[in-house]
Protein backbone atom coordinates (compact mmCIF):
# COMPACT_ATOMS: atom_id res chain seq x y z
CA UNK A 1 0.00 0.00 0.00
CA UNK A 2 1.59 3.56 -0.75
CA UNK A 3 1.84 5.76 2.25
CA UNK A 4 -0.74 8.55 2.10
CA UNK A 5 1.06 12.23 1.36
CA UNK A 6 1.57 14.34 3.86
CA UNK A 7 2.05 18.21 3.70
CA UNK A 8 5.79 18.39 4.05
CA UNK A 9 5.56 21.51 6.30
CA UNK A 10 3.10 20.15 8.14
CA UNK A 11 5.69 17.01 8.96
CA UNK A 12 8.06 19.32 10.10
CA UNK A 13 5.98 20.71 13.13
CA UNK A 14 7.24 20.31 16.51
CA UNK A 15 4.83 18.37 18.52
CA UNK A 16 3.28 20.79 21.27
CA UNK A 17 4.90 20.29 24.71
CA UNK A 18 2.18 20.69 27.22
CA UNK A 19 2.74 21.01 31.16
CA UNK A 20 2.83 17.51 32.44
CA UNK A 21 -0.49 15.69 33.61
CA UNK A 22 -1.00 15.66 37.56
CA UNK A 23 -1.96 11.76 35.97
CA UNK A 24 1.04 11.01 34.37
CA UNK A 25 3.37 12.34 37.10
CA UNK A 26 1.34 10.59 39.42
CA UNK A 27 1.84 7.07 37.49
CA UNK A 28 5.58 7.38 37.29
CA UNK A 29 6.31 8.87 40.64
CA UNK A 30 4.52 7.45 42.24
CA UNK A 31 3.36 10.35 44.70
CA UNK A 32 -0.29 11.12 45.12
CA UNK A 33 0.21 14.28 47.01
CA UNK A 34 0.89 16.19 44.00
CA UNK A 35 0.51 20.20 42.83
CA UNK A 36 0.73 21.64 39.39
CA UNK A 37 1.97 24.84 38.57
CA UNK A 38 2.89 23.89 34.91
CA UNK A 39 0.18 25.04 32.94
CA UNK A 40 -0.76 28.22 34.09
CA UNK A 41 -4.30 26.89 35.12
CA UNK A 42 -6.11 28.76 38.32
CA UNK A 43 -5.90 27.02 41.03
CA UNK A 44 -8.78 28.44 42.77
CA UNK A 45 -10.87 27.45 40.25
CA UNK A 46 -13.99 28.30 38.20
CA UNK A 47 -16.80 30.43 39.87
CA UNK A 48 -19.03 28.41 41.81
CA UNK A 49 -22.19 29.89 39.65
CA UNK A 50 -20.59 28.46 36.43
CA UNK A 51 -20.32 24.67 37.74
CA UNK A 52 -23.91 25.18 38.38
CA UNK A 53 -24.40 26.67 34.84
CA UNK A 54 -22.49 24.03 33.18
CA UNK A 55 -24.41 20.89 35.38
CA UNK A 56 -27.78 22.24 34.28
CA UNK A 57 -26.82 22.86 30.71
CA UNK A 58 -25.75 19.12 30.33
CA UNK A 59 -30.04 18.32 30.47
CA UNK A 60 -29.76 20.10 27.19
CA UNK A 61 -26.67 18.33 25.50
CA UNK A 62 -28.69 15.96 23.18
CA UNK A 63 -29.42 19.68 21.41
CA UNK A 64 -27.07 21.52 19.15
CA UNK A 65 -25.32 24.70 20.83
CA UNK A 66 -26.04 28.07 19.97
CA UNK A 67 -24.72 29.17 16.49
CA UNK A 68 -24.21 32.56 17.13
CA UNK A 69 -23.51 32.37 21.01
CA UNK A 70 -25.21 35.68 21.23
CA UNK A 71 -25.36 35.57 25.33
CA UNK A 72 -22.10 34.55 25.58
CA UNK A 73 -20.87 37.78 22.91
CA UNK A 74 -23.71 40.30 25.14
CA UNK A 75 -22.09 38.99 28.24
CA UNK A 76 -18.53 39.53 27.33
CA UNK A 77 -19.07 42.88 25.12
CA UNK A 78 -20.74 44.25 28.45
CA UNK A 79 -18.06 43.47 30.44
CA UNK A 80 -15.08 45.13 27.78
CA UNK A 81 -17.27 48.30 26.72
CA UNK A 82 -17.52 46.77 23.44
CA UNK A 83 -20.42 45.85 21.52
CA UNK A 84 -21.77 42.07 20.79
CA UNK A 85 -20.36 42.42 16.81
CA UNK A 86 -17.04 43.14 17.79
CA UNK A 87 -16.90 39.87 19.59
CA UNK A 88 -15.85 36.16 18.24
CA UNK A 89 -15.82 33.14 20.72
CA UNK A 90 -14.29 29.86 19.96
CA UNK A 91 -13.10 26.79 21.13
CA UNK A 92 -10.12 28.01 23.08
CA UNK A 93 -7.73 30.61 22.14
CA UNK A 94 -5.67 28.26 19.91
CA UNK A 95 -8.93 27.65 17.63
CA UNK A 96 -9.17 31.80 17.21
CA UNK A 97 -5.29 31.64 16.66
CA UNK A 98 -5.51 29.05 13.83
CA UNK A 99 -8.97 30.99 12.24
CA UNK A 100 -7.30 34.40 11.85
CA UNK A 101 -4.10 32.71 10.71
CA UNK A 102 -6.58 30.53 8.06
CA UNK A 103 -8.29 33.68 7.52
CA UNK A 104 -5.01 35.87 6.53
CA UNK A 105 -2.51 33.84 5.08
CA UNK A 106 -1.71 32.15 1.54
CA UNK A 107 1.59 30.85 -0.12
CA UNK A 108 3.94 33.84 -0.20
CA UNK A 109 2.73 36.19 2.53
CA UNK A 110 4.49 36.08 5.99
CA UNK A 111 3.54 36.50 9.54
CA UNK A 112 5.74 37.49 12.29
CA UNK A 113 5.66 36.00 16.05
CA UNK A 114 7.82 37.03 19.01
CA UNK A 115 10.34 34.31 20.05
CA UNK A 116 10.60 32.89 22.76
CA UNK A 117 6.65 33.17 23.28
CA UNK A 118 3.60 30.66 22.96
CA UNK A 119 4.62 28.23 20.14
CA UNK A 120 1.36 28.24 18.95
CA UNK A 121 1.64 31.12 16.83
CA UNK A 122 3.91 29.82 14.42
CA UNK A 123 1.97 26.39 14.18
CA UNK A 124 -0.87 28.28 13.21
CA UNK A 125 1.06 30.17 10.66
CA UNK A 126 2.65 27.13 8.95
CA UNK A 127 -0.96 25.49 8.84
CA UNK A 128 -2.37 28.46 6.88
CA UNK A 129 0.46 28.24 4.47
CA UNK A 130 2.56 31.15 5.76
CA UNK A 131 5.90 31.60 6.87
CA UNK A 132 6.61 32.51 10.10
CA UNK A 133 9.38 34.60 10.76
CA UNK A 134 10.59 35.19 14.78
CA UNK A 135 11.02 38.27 16.95
CA UNK A 136 12.92 38.60 19.66
CA UNK A 137 12.19 40.16 22.96
CA UNK A 138 13.84 42.57 24.85
CA UNK A 139 16.05 41.69 27.64
CA UNK A 140 13.58 42.10 30.61
CA UNK A 141 11.39 39.61 28.71
CA UNK A 142 9.19 42.27 26.72
CA UNK A 143 8.03 42.01 22.96
CA UNK A 144 10.67 43.87 21.22
CA UNK A 145 8.26 46.30 19.16
CA UNK A 146 11.44 47.52 16.92
CA UNK A 147 12.55 44.62 16.00
CA UNK A 148 9.00 43.29 15.06
CA UNK A 149 8.64 46.74 12.80
CA UNK A 150 12.31 45.25 11.53
CA UNK A 151 10.83 42.28 9.90
CA UNK A 152 7.79 43.98 8.69
CA UNK A 153 8.08 43.27 4.60
CA UNK A 154 5.51 43.74 1.43
CA UNK A 155 4.79 39.85 2.10
CA UNK A 156 3.66 40.34 5.66
CA UNK A 157 0.08 39.74 6.47
CA UNK A 158 -0.08 39.33 10.20
CA UNK A 159 1.89 40.09 13.52
CA UNK A 160 1.20 38.19 16.40
CA UNK A 161 2.21 39.63 20.10
CA UNK A 162 1.60 37.99 23.61
CA UNK A 163 1.13 40.46 26.18
CA UNK A 164 1.63 38.95 28.82
CA UNK A 165 4.18 37.02 26.85
CA UNK A 166 4.22 33.55 27.42
CA UNK A 167 6.80 32.50 29.17
CA UNK A 168 8.36 35.83 30.28
CA UNK A 169 5.46 37.55 31.40
CA UNK A 170 6.48 41.21 30.83
CA UNK A 171 4.18 43.67 28.45
CA UNK A 172 3.68 45.61 25.85
CA UNK A 173 3.16 49.43 27.01
CA UNK A 174 2.08 52.72 25.83
CA UNK A 175 3.52 54.94 24.46
CA UNK A 176 5.77 52.98 22.55
CA UNK A 177 2.44 50.43 20.97
CA UNK A 178 1.14 53.85 19.67
CA UNK A 179 3.66 54.45 18.02
CA UNK A 180 4.47 50.82 17.04
CA UNK A 181 0.33 50.73 15.47
CA UNK A 182 1.15 54.07 13.37
CA UNK A 183 4.35 52.98 11.90
CA UNK A 184 2.90 49.65 10.64
CA UNK A 185 1.26 50.09 7.03
CA UNK A 186 -2.23 49.72 6.69
CA UNK A 187 -2.10 45.65 5.05
CA UNK A 188 -0.71 44.42 8.32
CA UNK A 189 -3.05 43.26 10.82
CA UNK A 190 -1.83 43.06 14.76
CA UNK A 191 -3.10 39.99 16.72
CA UNK A 192 -2.24 40.90 20.53
CA UNK A 193 -2.81 37.34 22.59
CA UNK A 194 -3.66 38.71 25.94
CA UNK A 195 -4.52 35.14 27.22
CA UNK A 196 -3.20 36.25 30.81
CA UNK A 197 -4.14 40.46 30.34
CA UNK A 198 -6.87 39.98 33.80
CA UNK A 199 -3.64 39.55 35.78
CA UNK A 200 -1.72 42.99 34.56
CA UNK A 201 -1.48 45.40 37.07
CA UNK A 202 0.29 48.40 35.11
CA UNK A 203 -1.78 50.63 33.23
CA UNK A 204 0.24 51.59 30.38
CA UNK A 205 -0.97 48.01 28.99
CA UNK A 206 -3.28 48.93 26.01
CA UNK A 207 -6.55 46.85 26.44
CA UNK A 208 -7.07 47.76 22.27
CA UNK A 209 -11.16 48.60 23.26
CA UNK A 210 -10.04 52.14 22.03
CA UNK A 211 -8.55 50.85 18.83
CA UNK A 212 -11.02 48.57 17.94
CA UNK A 213 -13.66 50.89 18.71
CA UNK A 214 -11.80 53.08 16.51
CA UNK A 215 -11.74 50.29 13.53
CA UNK A 216 -8.26 50.03 13.83
CA UNK A 217 -6.50 46.86 11.80
CA UNK A 218 -5.78 45.05 15.60
CA UNK A 219 -7.29 42.27 17.25
CA UNK A 220 -7.48 40.83 20.48
CA UNK A 221 -7.11 37.23 21.67
CA UNK A 222 -8.39 36.21 25.19
CA UNK A 223 -9.50 32.74 27.40
CA UNK A 224 -11.80 31.92 29.93
CA UNK A 225 -8.39 29.28 30.54
CA UNK A 226 -6.71 31.41 32.99
CA UNK A 227 -7.96 33.80 35.22
CA UNK A 228 -11.95 32.34 34.94
CA UNK A 229 -10.45 28.93 35.77
CA UNK A 230 -12.26 27.16 32.85
CA UNK A 231 -9.16 25.44 31.18
CA UNK A 232 -11.03 21.87 30.76
CA UNK A 233 -14.24 23.50 29.21
CA UNK A 234 -12.18 25.22 25.82
CA UNK A 235 -13.72 28.91 25.84
CA UNK A 236 -11.52 31.55 23.98
CA UNK A 237 -12.56 34.67 22.65
CA UNK A 238 -11.32 37.30 20.08
CA UNK A 239 -12.88 41.03 19.81
CA UNK A 240 -11.50 43.01 16.56
CA UNK A 241 -13.97 45.27 14.41
CA UNK A 242 -17.03 44.03 13.48
CA UNK A 243 -15.94 43.93 9.53
CA UNK A 244 -12.67 41.54 10.87
CA UNK A 245 -14.98 39.23 13.19
CA UNK A 246 -17.75 38.57 9.96
CA UNK A 247 -14.63 37.44 8.32
CA UNK A 248 -13.44 35.33 11.01
CA UNK A 249 -16.68 34.02 11.52
CA UNK A 250 -17.06 32.43 7.93
CA UNK A 251 -13.68 29.93 8.90
CA UNK A 252 -14.70 28.92 12.63
CA UNK A 253 -16.41 26.28 13.10
CA UNK A 254 -19.79 27.34 13.65
CA UNK A 255 -20.40 24.80 16.45
CA UNK A 256 -16.80 25.63 18.02
CA UNK A 257 -17.76 26.35 21.62
CA UNK A 258 -19.85 23.35 22.98
CA UNK A 259 -23.19 24.17 24.60
CA UNK A 260 -22.04 23.03 28.28
CA UNK A 261 -18.91 25.64 27.91
CA UNK A 262 -21.16 28.38 27.02
CA UNK A 263 -23.90 28.32 29.79
CA UNK A 264 -20.52 28.01 31.82
CA UNK A 265 -18.71 30.70 30.57
CA UNK A 266 -22.05 33.24 30.49
CA UNK A 267 -22.20 33.12 34.26
CA UNK A 268 -18.28 33.09 34.59
CA UNK A 269 -18.30 36.54 32.95
CA UNK A 270 -21.09 37.86 34.87
CA UNK A 271 -19.73 36.81 38.14
CA UNK A 272 -17.28 39.55 38.73
CA UNK A 273 -16.62 39.48 42.05
CA UNK A 274 -15.41 35.99 42.00
CA UNK A 275 -12.69 36.82 39.34
CA UNK A 276 -11.64 39.67 41.35
CA UNK A 277 -11.20 38.01 44.12
CA UNK A 278 -9.02 35.77 42.33
CA UNK A 279 -7.01 38.62 40.65
CA UNK A 280 -6.57 40.20 43.85
CA UNK A 281 -4.78 36.92 45.63
CA UNK A 282 -3.03 36.09 42.53
CA UNK A 283 -1.73 39.51 42.10
CA UNK A 284 -0.30 39.46 45.76
CA UNK A 285 0.96 36.32 45.21
CA UNK A 286 2.68 36.73 42.26
CA UNK A 287 4.63 39.59 44.15
CA UNK A 288 5.05 37.39 47.35
CA UNK A 289 7.06 34.53 45.14
CA UNK A 290 8.73 37.13 43.52
CA UNK A 291 10.44 38.34 46.81
CA UNK A 292 11.18 34.89 48.10
CA UNK A 293 12.83 33.80 44.84
CA UNK A 294 14.24 37.33 44.71
CA UNK A 295 15.98 36.64 48.12
CA UNK A 296 17.48 33.32 47.73
CA UNK A 297 19.51 35.03 44.99
CA UNK A 298 17.69 33.59 41.80
CA UNK A 299 16.78 36.31 38.56
CA UNK A 300 13.55 36.35 38.18
CA UNK A 301 11.64 38.22 34.82
CA UNK A 302 8.97 41.13 35.27
CA UNK A 303 5.94 39.51 35.40
CA UNK A 304 2.41 40.84 34.91
CA UNK A 305 0.79 37.22 34.44
CA UNK A 306 0.11 34.55 36.69
CA UNK A 307 3.57 32.80 36.74
CA UNK A 308 7.08 33.74 36.86
CA UNK A 309 10.08 32.54 34.68
CA UNK A 310 12.92 31.79 36.87
CA UNK A 311 16.31 31.27 36.02
CA UNK A 312 17.99 27.85 37.93
CA UNK A 313 21.49 26.50 38.17
CA UNK A 314 20.99 23.79 36.35
CA UNK A 315 19.46 22.46 33.14
CA UNK A 316 15.81 22.90 33.89
CA UNK A 317 14.38 19.56 32.84
CA UNK A 318 16.73 18.06 35.61
CA UNK A 319 15.42 20.58 37.93
CA UNK A 320 11.95 20.05 36.52
CA UNK A 321 12.08 16.62 37.19
CA UNK A 322 13.44 16.55 40.72
CA UNK A 323 10.93 18.45 41.63
CA UNK A 324 8.53 16.14 40.76
CA UNK A 325 9.87 13.55 42.77
CA UNK A 326 9.05 16.49 45.48
CA UNK A 327 5.42 16.49 44.59
CA UNK A 328 5.71 19.82 42.97
CA UNK A 329 4.77 20.10 38.77
CA UNK A 330 6.76 23.18 37.11
CA UNK A 331 7.21 24.30 33.39
CA UNK A 332 11.02 23.37 32.64
CA UNK A 333 11.15 26.16 29.47
CA UNK A 334 13.65 24.05 27.49
CA UNK A 335 10.95 23.96 24.94
CA UNK A 336 10.91 27.82 24.65
CA UNK A 337 14.79 27.94 23.84
CA UNK A 338 15.50 28.69 27.59
CA UNK A 339 17.02 25.54 28.76
CA UNK A 340 17.74 26.94 32.43
CA UNK A 341 14.36 28.74 33.07
CA UNK A 342 11.95 26.93 34.83
CA UNK A 343 8.17 28.61 34.72
CA UNK A 344 5.63 28.34 37.38
CA UNK A 345 1.95 28.79 38.07
CA UNK A 346 1.44 31.69 40.79
CA UNK A 347 -1.35 29.48 43.27
CA UNK A 348 -2.63 30.35 46.45
CA UNK A 349 -0.21 30.59 49.42
CA UNK A 350 -0.33 27.10 49.65
CA UNK A 351 0.78 26.52 46.41
CA UNK A 352 3.47 28.90 46.84
CA UNK A 353 5.04 27.16 49.97
CA UNK A 354 5.09 23.78 48.29
CA UNK A 355 6.98 24.83 45.60
CA UNK A 356 9.45 27.24 47.38
CA UNK A 357 10.28 23.98 50.24
CA UNK A 358 10.27 21.86 46.63
CA UNK A 359 12.90 23.98 45.33
CA UNK A 360 15.22 24.75 48.21
CA UNK A 361 15.45 20.71 48.26
CA UNK A 362 16.43 20.22 44.77
CA UNK A 363 18.93 23.04 44.92
CA UNK A 364 20.36 22.21 47.94
CA UNK A 365 20.71 18.81 46.96
CA UNK A 366 22.55 19.69 43.41
CA UNK A 367 25.11 17.31 42.25
CA UNK A 368 28.20 18.76 43.09
CA UNK A 369 27.01 20.61 46.71
CA UNK A 370 28.01 19.77 49.56
C1 LIG B 1 -0.31 33.00 25.51
C2 LIG B 1 -1.32 31.92 25.41
N1 LIG B 1 -2.26 32.02 24.47
C3 LIG B 1 -3.21 31.07 24.34
C4 LIG B 1 -3.23 29.98 25.17
C5 LIG B 1 -4.27 28.92 24.94
O1 LIG B 1 -5.46 29.28 25.53
P1 LIG B 1 -6.73 28.36 25.41
O2 LIG B 1 -6.72 27.42 26.56
O3 LIG B 1 -7.88 29.32 25.47
O4 LIG B 1 -6.67 27.66 24.07
C6 LIG B 1 -2.29 29.83 26.16
C7 LIG B 1 -2.29 28.66 27.04
O5 LIG B 1 -1.42 28.38 27.77
C8 LIG B 1 -1.30 30.85 26.28
O6 LIG B 1 -0.33 30.76 27.20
Amino acid sequence: MNAPRIRPTVLSLPAYEPGRSLQKVREETGTSSLVKLASNESLWGPSPQALAAAQAALSECHLYPEVRFEPLQAALAKAHGLSSDQILVGNGADDLLRVIATACLEPGSTAIHLAPSFSYYRTAIVLAHGEPVAAPLTADGAPDLEAVLDRVTPATRLIFLCSPNNPTGNIVRRPAWDAFLDRLPPEVLVVVDQAYAEFCLDSAHPSLVREIRAGRPVVMVRTLSKAYGLAGLRIGWLAAPSALVQVFERVRDPFAVNLVAQRAAVAAVEDQAWLQRVLAETTLGRERLREALVARGLAVYPSEANFLLVEVPDDARAVAQAMERQGVIVRPASSFGLPRHIRVTVGPTWAQDRFLEALDTVLANRPGRD
